[in-house]
């Protein structure tokens, strides 16, 4: 059964409350939380202030993904703030070694996102130590977008390499994901599905979740 992580990206910012109540009583697993500097890809969206605000209202897995420039700079806000995982991104930074090792050390799960143009073995060496490999399957930045096919093949990839060397980490997908391309995703590999625009254009969110769920056990059945 693979876990659904629905991105805030997509919700009405002027009520973020209302959009974690509704992931809260779906029967997703995560919440997807994409922070944009506003240089590392072209929007912005929140800091850590935000994250924190919405933390009491459930206690889902916070799922932060740190789209910016010197993440470094951010771990201990963001841990402070009520994350459970956060991914940073293997172009953001040349100390990702570190920068992992610092989330680990503020009692965090760690994850490595890569973009589209960015191959799995620029990973390799760190996938031992991460808990997450967020392959995005869109250019970064927005949502709403397409999902680029041949990014599906990273998930396999990925999936084989952590079956030889009996690694841990979850494989999520992140762009692009709804009702017609989860199945794809699934028979690739996933165990996390982001899904933002097509959760939150969803008239009931809840069966949107099932749905997901269960197209995605049909695909690998
Ligand atoms: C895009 C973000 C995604 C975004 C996905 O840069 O990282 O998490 O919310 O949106 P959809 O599901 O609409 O493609
Ligand atoms: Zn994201």
């Amino acid at each position: 059964m693979i876990k659904i992580a629905p991105s805030v990206l997509s919700a009405d910012f002027s009520d973020m409350k209302a959009a974690i109540y509704q992931i809260d009583y779906s029967s997703a697993e995560y919440v997807h939380l994409d922070v944009m500097d506003g240089s590392f890809v072209p929007e912005i969206t929140f800091g850590s202030k935000l994250v924190k605000d919405i933390r009491p209202f459930t206690d889902k897995t916070f799922d932060v993904h740190l789209m910016v420039e010197r993440p470094e700079n951010h771990i201990e806000a963001f841990s402070k703030a009520g994350a459970d995982i956060i991914t940073i991104h293997q172009e953001s930074t040349v100390h990702i070694h570190r920068v992992l090792q610092m989330i680990k050390a503020n009692g965090v799960k760690c994850g490595i996102s890569i973009v589209p143009s960015t191959p799995v073995s620029a990973i390799v060496p760190v996938l031992e130590m991460v808990d997450l490999v967020l392959v995005m399957t869109v250019n970064p930045g927005y949502g709403g977008q397409k999902l680029i096919q041949s990014c599906l093949d990273k998930v396999v990839e990925l999936k084989e390499i952590r079956e030889k060397e009996d690694y841990h980490y979850e494989i999520s997908v992140d762009g692009g994901i709804n009702l017609n391309t989860v199945q794809d995703a699934a028979a690739a590999g996933i165990d996390v599905a982001v899904a933002g625009s097509a959760f939150f254009n969803a008239q009931d969110k809840s069966a949107f979740v099932e749905e997901m769920k269960d197209l995605a056990a049909e695909a690998v059945s």
